[in-house]
């Protein structure tokens, strides 16, 4: 353990850990925003900057290991000074386009701005501007509102491993972008839009639909048995958006599936009432009609031809119970064990 001091409270913390770390085990709260609790640190937005004594070197507090009898100072009028004019220099070549804004009121860089005040722009010159078109099928790329702060290449390359994206050209002209700037072309995991701390990328399917502070629900995802928890942003009794708790089991991430397939919850071809074919024609039932209608063909085919001639498949998108129930319907009341599930088709 280390014996370090923070804003002159002394503490011990494991050796190895980071400052910034070490100030969150212990309640202190230092400004961030490149950082990603799920991410290795990238130290690239300087927000995190803190004082050390006995150098006027700053330290970024994400990347610095501390070391023993390191006394750091967090907030002071020069560090907060330093904080403002980092926000100021993001927004110097930003859209202020809040008002519209997918991401306004879930928005890390406006959070950031309110907090430190920030109201004209101070620094003016040159606007970066792209081509905003992506024929992907997915996600709204708009990289005006990028802060470079790399969380969404990180997330391709640590938690999907997929590395669809990354830091292109050098300098002022420096992007993120897929290989060539071709279109995005990947697993449309959403993992990369999930840890954007801005509006440059967003879900395309929500543009428009309602942004923060429409009904959220929390729940799980009906895709798979995996049980990945999920929130459904609802507006007008209609679901706009599926996001998913970092402190969740599934740690906030999730497939292409969950995150941007939930248009079928809406579907007008849903299926509302089981349906038995009579003559060649699907036609609705109700429950009674159709379970009764089971239950005799199931009886029947039994007694004609024995009930290992019956047999049971199961889906994925059931409960862990509902299956449960099943095999235990076809085992000890069927009396069969020709009990299979799609996930091993
Ligand atoms: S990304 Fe954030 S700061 Fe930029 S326009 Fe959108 S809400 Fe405003
Ligand atoms: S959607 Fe997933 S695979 Fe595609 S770029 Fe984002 S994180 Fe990578
Ligand atoms: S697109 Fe978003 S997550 Fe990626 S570097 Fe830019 S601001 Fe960060
Ligand atoms: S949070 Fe440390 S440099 Fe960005």
């Amino acid at each position: 353990m280390m014996n370090i001091k923070i804003n002159g409270r002394a503490l011990k913390v494991a050796e190895g850990t980071t400052i910034l770390d070490a100030a969150l085990q212990n309640g202190i709260v230092i400004p961030t925003l490149c950082k990603h609790a799920k991410l290795s640190p990238f130290g690239g937005c300087r927000m995190c900057l803190v004082e050390v004594e006995g150098t006027s070197k700053l330290f970024t507090g994400c990347t610095t290991p501390v070391w023993e009898d390191m006394e750091v100072k967090t907030h002071s009028d020069r560090l907060e000074g330093i904080r403002k004019t980092v926000v100021e220099l993001m927004l110097s070549d930003h859209p202020y386009d809040c008002m519209t804004c997918e991401k306004a009121g879930s928005c890390d860089l406006q959070e950031m701005a309110y907090a430190y005040g920030v109201k004209d722009v101070r620094f003016r010159g040159e606007r970066r501007r792209y081509d905003k078109r992506d024929g992907n099928p997915f996600i709204e790329r708009d990289m005006e509102k990028c802060v470079m702060c790399g969380r969404c290449v990180k997330a391709c390359d640590e938690i999907q491993g997929v590395g669809a994206i990354d830091f292109s050209y050098r300098g002022f002209k420096a992007k993120v972008t897929p290989s060539y700037e071709r279109d995005l072309n990947c697993e449309f995991c959403g993992q990369c839009v999930a840890v954007c701390p801005t509006g440059a990328l967003m879900d395309k399917s929500s543009a428009g639909k309602g942004r923060e502070g429409v009904r959220k629900v929390n729940t799980v995802c009906a895709y798979c048995g995996t049980g990945c928890n999920i929130t459904l942003h609802v507006k007008d009794n209609t679901v706009v958006r599926v996001t998913s708790p970092a402190s969740s089991i599934n740690e906030g991430w999730l497939c292409v599936k969950g995150r941007f397939g939930y248009q079928f919850i809406g579907s007008p071809e849903r299926l509302k009432s089981p349906m038995i074919r009579k003559d060649g024609e699907l036609v609705e039932a109700s429950w009674d009609e159709a379970l009764d209608y089971c239950a005799n063909r199931l009886n029947g085919i039994k007694e004609e031809h024995g009930p290992d001639s019956i047999g049971g498949l199961s889906s994925a998108r059931c409960t862990n119970e509902d299956n449960y129930l099943f095999q235990k319907f076809f085992r000890a009341t069927v009396g069969t064990n020709n009990v299979d599930h799609c996930a091993r088709l």
